[in-house]
């Protein structure tokens, strides 16, 4: 196969938002026990956390992190994890089945984030809770300081404000399974009522309004018709949540999966300025697809009907799934897919970032390890800079199953003027056949080197184990020219690479 594309600095979408490399720690499973925090391991630092982990972290390039839930905050009470730790509940805790043991909460949080200079993205619980708890929440976390709750924070060891700008109005609240699950119209006042309430607060938030919990719902589009029609002029972003895997072997169909992240994203701006042509708004609503990732979820709900919890484990293994190299492929497809909508998707978090569907793994007292799916992650999150460039590519295009006709070649790119930097990133989407890639950079004005990292395999199932954290791993492409201004790139077939242009 062949394609074709041009890269030229005169034809951008939007800045590379820094924001689009986040991710999402909820009190579930191992994310936040035996994941970020393990006091009695090696590596824990005077607080608790683990700095193997945090390193791979760094490493991973993450920018803001949305915390504590997911369908945890549905049900959690903020105040059980602040204060001294012997004095904290141990709760029961319905969304994942388990016993929280509150030993980590939002103060050893921020210290984390900080520490980590990860911004903060707050949940609000809106399922058992509404406007008052929110409040409470606001005042502890950033009231400067002579209130019950901002000296409450003091007392507990933090003098200074959290100062946290983005908070999420809820989660998930179109899905059955949430608790206080509510209609669009309920919810949707609540959230203009909550959103409100936070801005007499602090005008300067950052709101996020739940969008659907995936396209398929049944309740899509009108879901965030009607939201979006309570709370519009209240809010800054509606959110997104997708997860894709792979069905019945149908690997060219969940190689496509990053093109129906594109019509997702693209449905969801369409109802959301219908909503703002009504109202003859010149205001936007961005988006923040604040869940992606690959999940083997119809596994996870198969075992769940199968086999229902009946006991409260403290941290259980939940949803851990292997990454293998087909899954990277996709997740670097989906990064392709936010950066192309740069424009309207200006925060993104992967759900999660350890243990639980996540880039890094560990062991209770033992290794933090990375899975495929890292890899595309961190290299993204380090090469896109500047500017996200309108890309073209003319690439055959091939049927799927699942989403449709779809192009071989899925490509972004991304170039940063006060460098002269361009990043490239590809994915080749055929299933047994090279795809040579043919790019005109003569826009750039003089590229002088360029260098590629590929990510592939002759066994696309392969993936990375505690035992063999390396087997999946970028490795040099060395099937890449450059002739005057004029690029040629060879991607294997299931395959993620990034092109760096300098
Ligand atoms: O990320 C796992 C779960 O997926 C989250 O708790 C929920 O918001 C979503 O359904």
């Amino acid at each position: 196969h062949k394609a074709e594309l041009t890269l030229d600095p005169a034809f951008t979408v939007a800045p590379v938002h820094r924001r689009l490399f986040g991710s999402f720690v909820e009190h579930m499973g191992r994310c936040v026990y035996t994941g970020i925090y393990e006091p009695d391991h090696p590596s824990a630092d005077a607080d608790g956390l683990r700095t193997d982990v945090a390193a791979l972290i760094r490493e991973l390039g993450v920018t803001t992190v949305r915390y504590p839930g997911g369908n945890f905050v549905s049900g959690y009470r903020w105040e059980d994890g602040v204060g001294p730790k012997e004095d904290r509940p141990v709760r029961r805790e319905l969304a994942w089945h388990s016993t929280e043991t509150n030993q980590f909460g939002l103060d050893e949080f921020m210290r984390w984030a900080r520490g980590l200079d990860i911004e903060p993205m707050m949940a609000v619980n809106l399922g058992t809770r509404g406007i008052q708890e929110a409040l409470d929440l606001h005042e502890y976390a950033n009231h400067p300081g002579g209130t019950a709750l901002s000296d409450l924070r003091a007392a507990n060891g933090a003098p200074d404000p959290h100062a946290i700008r983005m908070w999420c109005l809820g989660n998930e609240m179109d899905g059955p399974w949430q608790l206080g699950h509510k209609t669009a119209r309920e919810y949707g006042r609540l959230a203009a009522e909550t959103a409100r309430a936070l801005r007499t607060a602090e005008p300067g938030l950052e709101l996020v309004a739940c969008g659907s919990s995936g396209r398929s719902m049944p309740t899509f589009g009108a879901w965030e018709a009607e939201v979006l029609g309570e709370c519009y002029d209240e809010v800054d972003f509606v959110s997104l949540h997708a997860y894709y895997e792979e069905y019945d072997g149908d690997l060219s169909s969940f190689l496509a999966a990053p093109a129906d992240m594109d019509r997702f994203i693209e449905e969801v701006v369409a109802t959301a300025d219908h909503v703002g042509a009504r109202r003859k708004s010149s205001k936007r609503i961005m988006l923040s697809f604040d869940e992606w990732n690959v999940w083997y979820l119809s596994r996870f709900q198969r075992e769940q009907a199968e086999d229902p919890p009946t006991d409260w484990p403290v941290a259980p293994r939940v949803i851990e799934d292997r990454y293998n190299v087909a899954d990277a492929v996709v997740v670097g497809g989906m990064l392709n897919s936010l950066l192309r909508h740069a424009d309207r998707v200006t925060a993104a978090s992967q759900a999660q970032l350890v243990n639980v569907i996540a880039p890094i793994m560990t062991e209770p007292g033992g290794r933090a390890w990375r899975q495929s799916i890292f890899h595309p992650f961190a290299r993204t999150a380090a090469a896109a800079r500047g500017r996200v460039l309108r890309v073209e590519p003319a690439a055959p295009r091939h049927d799927t199953a699942l989403y449709g006709e779809v192009p071989l070649l899925d490509a972004a790119a991304t170039y940063d003027e006060e460098s002269g930097r361009a990043a490239l990133f590809l994915v080749n989407r055929s299933t047994d056949t090279p795809m040579e890639v043919s790019a005109d950079l003569r826009g750039l004005g003089g590229v002088a080197a360029a260098s590629a990292l590929t990510l592939s395999d002759d066994d696309v199932y392969a993936a990375n184990t505690a035992d063999d954290p390396d087997r999946v791993a970028l490795k040099e492409n060395k099937d890449v020219r450059l002739d005057g201004g004029r690029l040629t790139a060879v991607l294997p077939p299931v395959s993620w690479t990034c092109v760096e242009l300098a």
